[in-house]
């Protein structure tokens, strides 16, 4: 039997918080190449703009919405103009996120909070007021979490990133077993290291490319590695898929023995 898995999103209407740069400028792209409408949020303005040009260029649809996920005044004014504008989101992608690099015992309690307010208090946010519109329209949907490896491991001097991270994965699972009952699938992805500008500082170091040696497959990831599981998790592809954090990291999680 030949198996024909849909990755169409036609017709649908998608999220993606921290659209303007990175990870997230790519899964807007993605989505709305596969026919979604999507809603392109982050604080960078002009950003999204570009990013909405763009997409409009190759013959998508998509809209910029002033977005600070700290903030549950813009999440809501977010939400309303996409509803306005596109209808009420299905799909939900939480790539919003920062990062310090401070050793624990220099860490205060604001950089503390600074991370976890964006990375796991965020990612909340926006996934209970998202996924309320949805049970309260009655439609089923998608969230996404953009989790990390680091919520699967830890790595020094990013104690609040890695916890925030293992966060997701916790609270990944925790949604999924409480909003099935109304048709919403919440999964993670947990990407290894991807250049970005979070990481292109230290992946293109000494100490970045050799961590890039020991990973299995021997490299970082690469622009456009992380569409496959984006797109199956979002479609329809992913029906029964539900509470899974989903590494895509050349095996960089995996404890390899000697
Ligand atoms: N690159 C990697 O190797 C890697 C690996 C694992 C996980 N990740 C995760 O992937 C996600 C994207 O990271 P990236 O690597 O693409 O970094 P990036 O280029 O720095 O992108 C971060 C995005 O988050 C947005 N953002 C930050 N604070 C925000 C806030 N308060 N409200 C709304 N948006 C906010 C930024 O937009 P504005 O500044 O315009 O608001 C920006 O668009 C993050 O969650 C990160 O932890 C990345």
């Amino acid at each position: 039997m030949n198996a024909e898995p849909s990755f169409d999103l036609t017709g649908r209407v998608a999220l993606v918080t921290g659209a303007s740069s990175g990870l997230g400028h790519r899964f807007a792209r993605v989505l709305a190449n596969n026919g979604a409408t999507v809603i392109a949020g982050a604080r960078r303005a002009d950003r999204l703009e570009k990013l909405t040009e763009e997409i409009a260029d190759t013959g998508g649809a998509a809209h910029g919405v002033a977005l600070d996920v700290t903030d549950p005044g813009s999440v809501k004014a977010a939400l309303d103009a996409a509803e306005e504008i596109a209808g009420t989101p299905t799909i939900l992608v939480n790539n919003a996120g920062t990062a310090d690099m401070t050793f624990a015992l220099e860490m205060s309690d604001e950089d503390w909070r600074r991370v976890l307010d964006v990375n796991l208090d965020g990612v909340f946010r926006v996934a209970r007021d998202g996924a309320k519109r949805m049970a309260d329209a009655g439609l089923s949907g998608s969230i996404v979490n953009i989790a990390s490896i680091l919520g699967l491991r830890v790595s020094r001097r990013l104690v609040s990133y890695c916890v925030s991270k293992a966060g997701v994965v916790q609270l990944t699972a925790a949604l999924a077993s409480e909003w099935g009952r109304h048709g919403i699938r919440v999964n993670a992805i947990a990407p290894g290291y991807f250049a970005t500008e979070m990481t292109d500082g230290y992946l293109s170091s000494p100490a970045g490319q050799e961590m890039a040696s020991a990973i299995p497959l021997g490299r970082h990831g690469a622009e456009g590695e992380l569409d496959g599981a984006l797109l199956l998790l979002t479609s329809d592809a992913g029906s029964y898929i539900t509470g899974v954090t989903l590494p895509v990291d050349g095996g960089h999680s995996l404890e390899v023995m000697a």
